[in-house]
């Protein structure tokens, strides 16, 4: 600023003031001052656009405008530029409530000297450099994706970002001025050493574990910087947290299905070897029992129990092959509702009148393919748990409904897999599993239960048995609240098409349909159903996205699926501008609103009212690719 010449536009009606102002400068040694002179806030605005000023001297009553007004006039249209008022002796409060709307300054005529008017200039210059810079960084902040918070020394939060508001939350209005106590369930027992080694070193980093809003918990790895003042005291203290909540989950995962991938390679050895021990004992204390018909009682109770030991041994080694291995056994196409009906049945006969069991079956499950035997042997086995961990009653629920999994859902879960499933849900309102227990409870043996009363071998059956189906399970637990298991078997819904009579016209040859939906879940959904029904699925978020689409690929494309509530470019325009392109383009038009008699009119399209059942959706699209044909 100092080399440069410093370009100042005067808006001043009064010439003698002009003149004034002009010579003051003038007289300034150190610093170049070129001053333009305007006499209308209109022609001050006018030169404004084509040039840039460093800063605008303002007289406030000027021929097209008075007062405040000339001020807020000119700072709605040069935000950027220092604006310092100019006013006289008797109207100075109103000078003062332009300060208080943005101008840097105000001078007083009659009281200017040059010194404290270069001053003035400098330094609503300098400030408004400043300012926009602050607001530029406060900018760069908010974009940062990591939480960016300043608390004081007493935990008051000073600043809060916008990732931060995204990862717990709370708005910034909310949580400025509270203490950083709301992050926290409980108090961290590492907190005071992290504050001491902060004191010591200036800083800290480490993980924690916190609360959002809605009190979910967060894993973040955070980053603490003492900010000191200009005597070095320390001031407050900048905290940088980065959300892991996904990153541990996944590696807790990992260690586990590493874990269980060793033992499963232990057990299947152990358990080879262990057949090969026992097939003999077996053999041979069957052997004298024939070899030897006429022993006496007590002897012929002494093989006996070896027999029946021996026998349960194999049994074991069994059951341990089946966790390492997974099961055999046929399977076929089947429906779970009679096993689930059936499983409640056992339970109401033979659980403690003090739990109460309670089946939500969503109509029209779909259909999968398994093994009667061993999904009931899995439902039993997560039921009995369930009525361990309830001592003193509680409720038992099992439900089952159809869910579509995105790939959403695999980033968060090893096992998970993206497609269609038959969700079996079985929850207790028990005792829940404490962390130490998640970890393990897996693992074949693994029990929490006296000598006598379990053996650890329900869930790695349950595992074992969700292998050979394909299938995974996810836990959710809440210590002292109860626990959820969640089965995850594969639909097989083309199965479900036998049903509606005629499946060949049901499923697809592999046509290509472009499915146009703002809605990201239902795109989701929508892609996962048609390829299920051999159809070839493009996605676009909006109309524009969708004609790009088309454009590019119009020869393969059979059917467009279009959302008529679409906020960029709605349905009713993306499909005209579809017919312009093509006008035998084939349509289905999507929507909770409009009526089909809207559709009627247009070409080659079918109406598909909101909410549809997948198999109305994958009627109307078949009928429609095959009206395609005609
Ligand atoms: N619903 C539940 N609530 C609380 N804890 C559970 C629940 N399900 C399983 N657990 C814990 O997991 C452990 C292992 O369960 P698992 O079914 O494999 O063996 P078990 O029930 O102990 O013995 P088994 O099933 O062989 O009779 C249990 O001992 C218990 O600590
Ligand atoms: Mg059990």
């Amino acid at each position: 600023m100092n080399d440069q010449m410093i370009k100042v536009l005067l808006i001043e009606d009064n010439p003698g003031d002009a003149r004034l102002l002009q010579e003051l400068l003038m007289d300034v040694p150190s610093v170049a001052f070129g001053l333009e002179q305007v006499d209308r806030l209109s022609s001050g605005l006018t030169r404004l656009q084509e040039d840039n000023f460093d800063v605008i001297l303002l007289d406030l009553s000027l021929p097209d405008t008075q007062g405040l007004e000339t001020f807020v006039t000119l700072y709605s249209r040069a935000r950027n530029t220092p604006i310092v008022v100019i006013t006289g002796l008797n109207d100075e409060t109103v000078a003062i409530h332009a300060v208080q709307a943005g101008a840097q300054d105000y001078l007083v005529k009659d009281q200017v000297t040059g010194d404290v008017l270069v001053r003035s200039l400098r330094y609503a210059i300098e400030r408004k450099r400043a300012e926009q810079k602050i607001r530029e960084q406060a900018a760069l902040l908010d974009i940062a994706t990591d939480a960016i918070l300043v608390r004081d020394l007493e935990g008051r939060i000073l600043f809060w970002n916008k990732s931060a508001e995204r990862l717990y939350g709370w708005s910034a209005d909310h949580v400025l001025g509270e203490t950083d106590e709301l992050l926290y369930q409980h108090p961290l027992p590492q907190f005071q050493d992290a504050q001491s080694i902060l004191f010591d070193q200036g800083e800290w980093s480490g993980e924690l574990h916190q609360v959002t809003k809605s009190g979910e918990e967060v894993v973040v790895e955070s980053r603490w910087t003492l900010m000191r003042d200009d005597d070095h005291k320390p001031k407050s203290i900048l905290v940088v947290s980065t959300d892991v909540t996904d990153k541990k989950k996944l590696e807790a995962q990992f260690l586990r299905a590493q874990r269980m991938e060793s033992i499963g390679t232990l057990a299947s050895g152990l358990a080879h070897d262990l057949n090969n021990i026992l097939t003999p004992v077996l053999a041979t204390a069957q052997l004298l029992q024939i070899k030897f018909p006429h022993l006496d009682e007590h002897n012929r109770r002494l093989l006996k129990t070896m027999e029946i030991n021996a026998k349960r041994g194999a049994a074991l080694v069994k059951q341990v092959l089946l966790f390492a291995r997974g099961v055999e056994g046929e399977q076929a196409v089947l429906h779970l509702e009679p096993l689930i009906l059936e499983t409640q049945h056992v339970m109401e006969e033979t659980f403690p009148k003090s739990i109460t069991t309670d089946t939500h079956l969503s109509p029209a499950l779909w259909t999968m393919t398994g093994n009667a035997t061993q999904l009931h042997q899995v439902f039993m086995n997560l039921c009995v748990n369930a009525r361990d961990a309830m001592p003193g009653g509680g409720t038992l629920t099992i439900a089952a409904e159809n869910v579509l999994l995105d790939e959403k859902c695999t980033q968060t879960n090893l096992d998970a897999k993206a497609g269609s499933f038959i969700k079996v849900t079985v929850a207790d309102t028990g005792t829940g599993i404490p962390p130490g227990t998640l970890d393990r409870m897996f693992e074949p043996f693994f029990t929490t239960k006296e000598i006598g009363k379990g053996t650890g071998l329900g869930l790695s059956t349950v595992i074992g048995i969700m292998k050979s189906h394909g299938g995974f399970v996810t836990v959710s637990s809440d210590v002292g609240r109860g626990t959820q298991f969640d089965l995850f078997f594969p639909a097989v819904i083309a199965a479900k098409s036998e049903e509606t009579n005629d499946p060949e016209i049901l499923a697809g040859n592999n046509e290509l349909v472009l499915v146009v939906d703002d809605e990201a879940a239902i795109r989701d959904s929508n892609k996962v159903l048609l390829e299920a029904y051999n159809y070839q699925v493009l996605t676009a978020c909006d109309g524009i996205e969708a004609l790009d689409l088309y454009i590019k690929h119009k020869d393969k494309i059979s059917l467009v699926l279009v959302d008529m509530m679409m906020p960029v470019m709605d349905g009713e325009i993306t499909i005209s501008t579809l017919q312009k392109i093509n006008p035998q383009v084939k349509i289905v038009a999507v929507s909770g609103l409009v009526s089909s008699s809207q559709t009627a009119g247009v070409a080659n399209s079918a109406f598909l009212p909101k909410p549809y059942t997948a198999e109305e959706l994958i009627r109307t699209v078949s009928q429609a690719c095959r009206a395609s044909l005609a």
